[in-house]
């Protein structure tokens, strides 16, 4: 039996909806991108969409589409995908990591806040708040803070596609919806809830972040004439721009997404709800076996919202159980690694002791398998695997 911590789940519609694009007209470039954009926007609840190659990008052209320059500060987790801090490093801009709250290992607001306090005014530019493991950050606190500060604030939501917090007056805030972030961005890497291959996707509620992000996806490049600054004479027509004439205006990129990969998360997205079920199943169950072991000294225990891309447990002889579980079949993850104490970030002065509660939970923690297909008895093997290496009772 091999158990990996997540896997994409292909069916025939999948394959079908694939095949349709590739016998098209368009391998890219064509409709299915904005019939994936649109409804991606609706689902998460934002007004824009952007798909794009893949989630990185996304968060290079947030950067960009936000302004970031050399030496501007940006505040994020060391808990996350190196890629959510390295995009203000693509622009220049200097990251400022600050420690994770112990309970819900998401970004601490009070360690923010103490960060702002510390410098005056304008020293830092944005926040990028990461949904880890598909846990919802409270933006709505985040945005208050950003507000007082005014600074722009990036959600990374690649965890979380389906999340949601409950904000003050009681309503649903879903991660992405463009209510308190100013950008969101999402992956489509196959261990994520909607799979593409390789894909990602920006959502806002902003009209001008949206059409910058539409340039800077595509080389800069515009096609709106009412945005041409070239003369209709220079362009080479005479009462008219000719049909042929773009302007390139920016510095943009090729971030791109295929037509088939969006048929492919157009397809994705329509199971993307019953994923979430079945997850959310997972992790109940999961709770339930670890509640009253005493090798367990943390989990991603069962909160509303929670979208459980992960499902995170903080144990006792970690390395051990690891490699045991690698030697039963069960391939479990670790996820992260500390950001600031990569190498790359270490050569900024980071060093251990500066995050304590991230290094502490990065010294327990434990990533077990989490993906809609996987089975009751897959899951119960996982935990009496795991009970057994403790020598605990089910
Ligand atoms: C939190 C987080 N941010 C960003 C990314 C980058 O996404 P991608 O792999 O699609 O570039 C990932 C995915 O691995 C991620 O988990």
């Amino acid at each position: 039996m091999n158990i990996p911590y997540g896997r994409q789940h292909i069916t025939e519609e999948d394959i079908q909806a694939v095949v349709t694009t590739l016998q098209s007209d368009y391998l890219t470039q064509g409709p299915k991108i904005q019939e994936f954009e649109t409804a991606f926007a609706s689902y998460v609840g934002a007004k824009y969409a952007v798909a794009v190659a893949n989630g990185t990008a996304a968060l290079h052209l947030n950067a960009l589409a936000l302004g970031v320059q050399p030496g501007d500060k940006v505040i994020t987790t060391p808990i996350t995908f190196a890629a959510s801090a390295n995009c203000i490093r693509y622009c220049g801009g200097e990251v400022v990591f600050a420690d994770i709250d112990p309970e819900t290992y998401l970004l601490d607001i009070n360690n923010v806040r103490a960060l702002l306090e510390a410098s005056p005014k304008g020293t830092y530019k944005g926040i990028v708040p990461v949904d880890f493991a598909g846990r919802a950050v409270d933006l709505e606190a985040f945005r208050k803070l950003a507000d007082a500060y005014d600074l722009w604030l990036l959600q990374d939501s690649c965890h979380s596609p389906g999340g949601y917090f409950t904000d003050n007056s009681g309503t649903q805030q879903h991660c992405g919806n463009g209510n308190f972030a100013d950008l969101a961005i999402f992956s489509f890497h196959p261990v994520k809830h909607i799979a593409s291959g390789e894909g990602g996707m920006i959502t806002t509620n902003d009209l001008a972040l949206y059409q910058k992000l539409l340039q800077l996806r595509t080389h800069g490049i515009t096609k709106n004439e009412s945005q041409y600054t070239n003369s209709i004479a220079f362009a080479g027509g005479e009462t008219n721009y000719p049909l042929w004439y773009m302007e390139m205006q920016d510095l943009g990129y090729n971030y791109r997404l295929t037509d088939f990969q969006a048929a492919l998360g157009l397809s994705q997205l329509q199971r993307a709800d019953a994923g979430l079920v079945r997850r959310k199943e997972i992790a109940a169950h999961y709770a339930t076996a670890f509640a009253e072991q005493s090798f367990v000294k943390g989990q991603s225990g069962i909160v509303e919202g929670h979208a459980y891309h992960l499902y995170v447990l903080e144990v006792e002889d970690r390395l051990g159980l690891y490699n045991y579980l690698r030697t039963q079949g069960i391939f479990a993850q670790i996820h992260y690694i500390p950001c600031h104490l990569m190498p790359y970030y270490r050569q900024f002065g980071w060093q251990e002791g500066d995050m304590p509660h991230a290094e502490t939970y990065y010294k327990h923690c434990i990533s077990l398998p989490m993906y809609p297909t996987l089975t009751q008895a897959e899951q119960d093997y996982v935990i009496a695997t795991l009970l057994s290496y403790y020598g605990a009772k089910a």
